[in-house]
C-alpha cells in the first residue's frame, strides 16, 4: 500500500497530530488525527456508505481527537481521504493499496525505539528526527507499503507531550505509510498498570483490537503477527493465551503455505545486557520452541536493546532494529547467535518480502547502507 498525503490550502496549526492511518486487526484501518481545538469535521472516502456513517456520527459533537474506522484497505485499489474541518481548510490523504498479486513484493519500513533519552530528551528527539528525515528522503525514490514499529514509541507512554513530539517527526513517514506498532515497556510508563496503556491505545490501536496488545495482519505475500512481550504487565493466563494464539495463527498460515513474520518489543538474543534479562530468557524458553516447531517463521523483528543486531538460530533470523531515539547500549555480552552488530548508530530498515526471499536493507541517518541481508524462503 502506498499512501500519499497532500495538504491543500490548510493551516499547519489546524492539526496537533496530522492525519495518519493505523492498521488494526485483520487489516482494518482507521484514520486518526488530533485538532488543536475541538471542531466538527467531515470526511470524504471511497466508501460512500462508510463516509455517510462517519459524518452522521460526528455531526453534532465537537471533538479534538478523531479515530475513524475506514474499513479494510483492499489490495490494488486507490483510496482518497479528505478531512474537512468546520472552515474551508482541509487535508487530503490518498492511498494506493498493497499488491494483490503474491508474485509482486510487499515492502515495509521497520523502525523501533523512537523514544527520547531520559537524561537528554533533546538528543533522542534529534535522533528520531535524523532517521525520520532519512526515511522521508528514501520514500521519494522507493514505494513502501506501510510502517512496522517494534515499540517504545515514546519514553513515557502516559505523557501526552511525548506523543506530540513523536508525531511531529513521525509525520515525515506517516504521511505516506500506515502504521502498526508493538507495545514497548516505555509505552506503559506513567500509565495505569492494569490493562493496555491508555495513550498508546488512543493513538495506535482500534477499539476492536485485542486487550493483550496483539494484532494479526494478512497480506497476499506474508502474514504479520504483532505480539506483546511485556510479560510483567500480563497475567499468567493472558501469557498462555497469547502463546496459544501465536501457535494457532502460524499453523493456520502454514495450511495456506504462507510465512509469518513476528514483531514484538523484547528480543530473544542480543549482545547487550538485554541478552540476560528476565524477559529475554522467558522468550527463549517459551516462544522459540513454538516458532521452531511450526517452521514457517523466517523472521522475528524486535527492538528494546538499542543496538542493531542480526542473529540467527535454527534457520530463523532475529533482527533487532537498534534505536531511532533511545540511548545506545554497550554490546559487551556474549550472544552465540549473533551474525552482525552495529554499535552506536541510529538505523532503520526496509524489509521486502517476495515469494523467493526476504530482503532486508538497513540504512543509517545519511541513508548509507549499513547492512543488506537476504533470507531465502
Ligand atoms: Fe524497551
Amino acid at each position: 500500500m502506498i499512501l500519499c498525503l497532500s495538504s491543500l490550502s490548510f493551516s499547519q496549526s489546524l492539526f496537533q497530530v496530522e492525519p495518519y492511518i493505523i492498521f488494526s486487526k485483520n487489516n482494518v484501518s482507521h484514520l486518526a488525527f488530533e485538532l488543536n481545538t475541538p471542531a466538527l469535521v467531515k470526511v470524504k472516502l471511497n466508501s460512500k456508505l462508510r463516509q455517510g456513517l462517519i459524518n452522521l456520527k460526528n455531526r453534532f459533537e465537537k471533538k479534538k481527537f478523531y479515530k475513524l474506522k475506514i474499513g479494510k484497505l483492499r489490495c490494488d485499489k486507490t483510496y482518497n481521504f479528505e478531512v474537512k474541518v468546520e472552515s474551508e481548510q482541509y487535508h487530503k490523504v490518498q492511498t494506493i493499496s498493497h499488491p494483490c498479486d503474491e508474485t509482486k513484493p510487499l515492502k515495509f519500513l521497520f523502525i523501533t525505539d523512537t523514544q527520547s533519552i531520559k537524561t537528554n530528551p533533546r538528543r533522542g528527539y534529534k535522533r528520531h528526527k535524523s532517521i525520520a528525515t532519512a526515511v522521508m528522503e528514501k520514500l521519494k525514490e522507493e514505494d513502501v507499503n506501510f510502517a512496522v514499529h517494534a515499540g517504545d514509541v515514546v519514553s513515557k507512554g502516559g505523557n501526552p507531550k511525548h506523543w506530540l513530539d513523536f508525531f511531529e517527526l513521525a509525520k515525515m513517514y506517516l504521511e505516506k505509510l500506515p502504521i502498526i506498532a508493538a507495545l514497548g515497556n516505555h509505552d506503559y510508563q506513567a500509565e495505569d498498570p492494569e490493562g493496555n496503556p491508555k495513550t498508546f491505545n488512543k493513538y495506535l490501536r482500534a477499539k476492536r483490537d485485542s486487550l493483550l496488545g496483539n494484532v494479526f495482519l494478512s497480506f497476499p505475500q506474508v502474514d504479520l503477527l504483532i505480539h506483546n512481550t511485556n510479560y510483567d504487565h500480563l497475567t499468567k493466563k493472558e501469557i498462555k493465551k497469547q502463546f496459544s494464539w501465536i501457535e494457532k495463527k502460524c499453523l493456520q498460515a502454514k495450511v495456506e503455505n504462507k510465512k509469518v513474520i513476528l514483531v514484538s518489543h523484547h528480543p530473544a538474543f542480543s549482545s547487550t545486557f538485554g541478552h540476560i534479562t528476565k524477559d529475554t530468557k522467558y522468550i527463549r524458553k517459551n516462544l522459540l520452541p513454538i516458532i521452531e516447531k511450526v517452521g514457517n517463521v523466517p523472521l522475528v523483528l524486535t527492538g528494546h536493546v538499542h543496538t542493531y543486531e542480526r542473529s540467527e538460530k535454527d534457520g530463523i533470523v532475529y533482527l533487532n532494529g537498534g534505536s531511532s531515539g533511545g540511548i545506545f547500549n554497550p554490546s559487551r555480552y556474549k550472544n552465540p547467535y549473533s551474525k552482525f552488530v552495529v554499535r552506536s548508530k541510529p538505523t532503520y530498515s526496509l524489509v521486502e518480502v517476495s515469494q523467493m526471499d526476504i530482503l532486508i536493507k538497513t540504512f543509517d541517518k545519511k541513508n548509507e547502507l549499513v547492512e543488506e541481508h537476504k533470507i531465502e524462503l
